[in-house]
């Protein structure tokens, strides 16, 4: 049975009508540039994540650059992530001037260890920058007094995680809702993907949400004039209707995607080989990925491809070894955890539409494989 590791066009076929209208109402405009739908997203999306402020832009790695760019990091001046993400979390930190720090991640989550990052502070370090992995947010109970403690900007990176939330000192909080700004991707494969590429900067700061709204419009408030040196990074009118589109549907999808999750763990459950992911007892975990870890791991992913069963390595090669962060001098060793994860994950169909035979022809392949 052909299993995909996701399928868009089963989504596209459940809401065709919608998605054209949509699109059809922005064509018939001929409105491309900061049409009304990029304000009503924007609105909608806020309300989502519990914040002041949403300012759309071209992609979730300029969601990442641009708050970035407004810290104006100095030569020398410090950023501390992960290095199990995907490599635009560090890309940005780079492009913006700054030094992306590593620090290792939790064995259980994936995500950033808080003590890891508290001990890797010092007088350079401008922010912290979590990545909520996979779906599950990293542990803001502990990183929002980090930061404030030291005077740092939190950045989240929610790009997989929007709408995810976790209770933090008892309360409900919701991706990018607790950081200094949380960041969105809607790159085609997210929980609700555009078109295209698009992206989305979440904060409750009135004043950094101006400036990063020049700043994605070359810098200026007003046209033809310049306060500073922008980049052109809006968010696509056409996106724009896409998401709005597609918005009412996030719950649900991200509900399907839980169940999904928790049918595979259920099968894999007590599997000596198959170590199925944990989802922290304070997370709502939204699987924008179900990422087992497993032996033999490549073996098993050629074993899949014989029977027509998708699957992704997220991710093979830990950023600290990196070829073009070779000049940050990590070696192999350096961050263990990280490196043990990225030799031996392996994540698996959880899209929403995935059916109950073909979800069953996974859980067969991979019991099969280890039999
Ligand atoms: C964790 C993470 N950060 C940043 C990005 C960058 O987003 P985009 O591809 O929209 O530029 C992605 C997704 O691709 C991501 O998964």
């Amino acid at each position: 049975m052909n299993v995909p590791l996701l399928d868009l066009v089963a989504q596209y076929r459940d809401i065709k009508d919608e998605l054209l209208e949509a699109v059809m109402t922005v064509i018939e405009r001929q409105g491309f540039i900061m049409g009304p739908e990029v304000g009503q997203l924007e609105a909608a999306v806020a309300a989502l994540s519990r914040t002041k402020h949403a300012i759309g832009c071209a992609s979730g790695t300029d969601a990442l650059l641009l708050p970035l760019k407004a810290l104006d990091l100095k030569p020398g001046d410090e950023v501390i992530t992960t290095p199990f993400t995907f490599f635009a979390t560090a890309g940005a930190i780079h492009n913006a001037g700054g030094t992306p720090v590593f620090v290792d991640i939790d064995p259980a989550t994936f995500n950033i260890v808080p003590a890891a990052v508290e001990a890797a502070i010092t007088p350079r370090t401008r922010a912290i920058l979590p990545v909520h992995l996979f779906g599950q947010m990293a542990a803001m109970e502990a990183l929002v007094p980090l930061a404030q403690r030291h005077g740092v900007a939190l950045i989240e990176d929610a790009a997989q995680s929007i709408g995810a939330r976790r209770k933090v000192d008892g309360a409900w909080r919701v991706a990018g809702e607790l950081g200094t700004v949380g960041t969105l991707s809607f790159f085609p494969s997210k929980n609700i993907g555009a078109f295209g590429d698009a992206g989305m900067i979440v904060t409750q700061d009135d004043r950094l949400a101006e400036r990063l709204r020049r700043l994605r419009l070359h810098g200026g408030a007003r046209q033809y004039y310049h306060d500073e040196v922008g980049f052109n990074s809006r968010l696509d009118t056409l996106h724009a209707a896409v998401l709005l589109a597609k918005l009412p549907h996030l719950a649900d999808w991200s509900a399907a995607r839980a169940r999904n999750a928790a049918a595979y763990t259920e099968a894999f459950a007590g599997h000596a080989d198959i170590c199925p992911p944990r989802t922290d007892p304070a997370n709502e975990h939204i699987f924008n990925q179900y990422t087992i870890r497993v032996p033999r791991r490549d073996e098993l992913q050629a074993h899949l491809k014989s029977k027509q069963i998708g699957s992704s390595i997220y991710y093979p090669l830990s950023l600290h070894l990196q070829p073009c962060f070779a000049y940050l001098e990590y070696r192999a060793g350096s961050l263990p955890v990280s490196e043990a994860a990225s030799a031996q994950v392996i994540s698996l169909p959880v899209y929403p539409e995935l059916s109950v035979e073909q979800q069953q022809a996974v859980i067969d392949a991979v019991l099969e494989f280890y039999a």
